[in-house]
C-alpha cells in the first residue's frame, strides 16, 4: 500500500488530497494517515497542508526496495530485496536466505557493515550512507570450476554501469576490482554452495565507494565522490548496476561466457602490464598476456612457460 500511496504523489504535479487517496485505493482516511506516517518514518519527505493534501518532497537517501523497484525493468535480478540499517555483512544474510530456497536473482543490501569482509579474508570498510553494498543469489546452470565466470560478468556489469553513470574511465583489475586512475573504488567478493561439481546457488557481493571520504578507505582506495567532485545518487547508481547485471547474465545464459571475456577484456587494466602475482607467500612475476574461457589470468613467466592463475593479488610492475 505504502508503495501505491508514493506512485500517487510522485505522479501528481501537485497536492493529493487524502480524500483522493482513500478513493483511489479504498481504503479508509485514518489508513492513508498511518501510510504516510510510515513513510516519513523510512525517510520520505512528504507535507501535510490543509485542505489541500499531501505532496512528496523528497526521497530518502537509502537504498530502501520501494525506491530500488521503482521503475527497475530487470527479469531476474532484484524481484525480492532485503533491506538493512547495519548488519556484520549481506553476504551472512544472503547466504542464510540461500539456503532457505530463495528465489534467484534476491538483493540483501545494507545502508552500512561493521564487519564488511572482501577478498582473501580483508577487512572492507563500509561507512552508513556512504557506498553500495549487497550481495546477490544467482543459481546457475554450471559447475563448479566455472563459478569464476560469474564474477568476471559481475565485474564487467559494474565496471559498464559505473561509466554510464559517472562517465568515469572505470577499469577492471584482475580478478574483480574496480579501479579508477589506479586507486580501488570498488570490489566484488564471490562466495558459493556447490554439490556434486553442480552450483547450488552463488552469492556476489558488491562493494562500491560512492560517496565514502578517503579518510574512511584504505590508503589504495578512493570514491566516485573523490573523483567527480561531486556527490551521487547512490539508489540510482544501483539501479543502473543492477540493470547491468541483469542484462549480461541473461546474454550469458543465451551466448554464453565469450561475449563477457571480450568485454572484460576491453575494461581491464591488467592485460599487456608486467605483474607480480602473489597468493599465500608465493610470488610469481611475468607478462599478464590473456585471460582464458574460464577467466583464470595466463602469465606468461621470463623463463618460458605461461602459468595459469586462478587466485591472488596482482601488482602491476609496468
Ligand atoms: C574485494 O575484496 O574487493 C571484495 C569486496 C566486497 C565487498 C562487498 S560489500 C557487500 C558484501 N558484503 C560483504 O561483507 N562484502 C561484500
Amino acid at each position: 500500500m505504502n508503495e501505491q500511496i508514493l506512485s500517487l504523489l510522485r505522479n501528481s504535479s501537485t497536492y493529493v488530497s487524502g480524500e483522493d487517496i482513500s478513493r483511489q485505493l479504498d481504503i479508509s482516511r485514518a489508513a492513508v494517515w498511518k501510510h504516510i506516517q510510515e513513510l516519513r518514518q523510512e525517510g520520505y519527505e512528504i507535507v501535510a497542508v490543509p485542505h489541500l493534501g499531501y505532496e512528496l518532497v523528497s526521497n530518502p537517501d537509502k537504498l530502501l526496495p520501494l525506491e530500488i523497484s521503482s521503475g527497475l525493468g530487470t527479469k531476474i535480478i532484484a524481484k525480492e530485496i532485503h533491506h538493512y540499517d547495519m548488519v556484520p555483512s549481506t553476504m551472512n544474510i544472503a547466504m542464510e536466505l540461500a539456503i532457505k530456497g530463495c528465489k534467484e536473482g534476491t538483493v540483501v543490501c545494507a545502508e552500512g557493515q561493521y564487519k564488511g569482509r572482501g577478498r582473501l579474508s580483508r577487512f572492507w570498510s563500509s561507512p552508513k550512507h556512504k557506498g553500495i553494498y549487497f550481495s546477490l543469489v544467482l543459481r546457475p546452470r554450471i559447475s563448479a570450476i566455472e563459478s569464476p565466470k560469474l564474477t568476471l560478468l559481475s565485474a564487467v556489469s559494474v565496471c559498464e554501469a559505473i561509466r554510464n553513470f559517472t562517465k568515469l574511465d572505470c577499469l577492471i583489475k584482475w580478478p574483480n576490482d574496480l579501479i579508477i586512475d589506479n586507486k580501488k573504488i570498488g570490489g566484488i567478493l564471490t562466495e558459493m554452495n556447490a554439490e556434486m561439481d553442480m552450483v547450488k546457488f552463488m552469492i556476489i557481493g558488491i562493494g562500491i565507494n560512492v560517496n565514502t571520504p578517503e579518510s574512511l578507505l584504505p590508503a589504495h582506495a578512493t570514491s566516485l565522490k573523490e573523483k567527480l567532485g561531486s556527490r551521487l545518487l547512490r539508489i540510482e547508481l544501483l539501479k543502473e548496476i543492477l540493470s547491468a547485471i541483469d542484462k549480461e547474465y541473461i546474454l550469458f545464459s543465451r551466448d554464453g561466457f565469450k561475449p563477457i571475456i571480450t568485454k572484460w577484456k576491453k575494461f581491464s587494466t591488467t592485460l599487456g602490464h608486467r605483474v607480480k602475482v602473489h597468493f599465500r607467500n608465493v610470488y610469481i612475476e611475468g607478462q599478464a598476456i590473456d585471460i582464458d574461457e574460464q577467466g583464470a589470468l595466463l602469465l606468461k613467466r621470463d623463463s618460458g612457460p605461461v602459468e595459469r592463475i586462478t587466485a591472488g593479488d596482482i601488482v602491476k610492475i609496468r
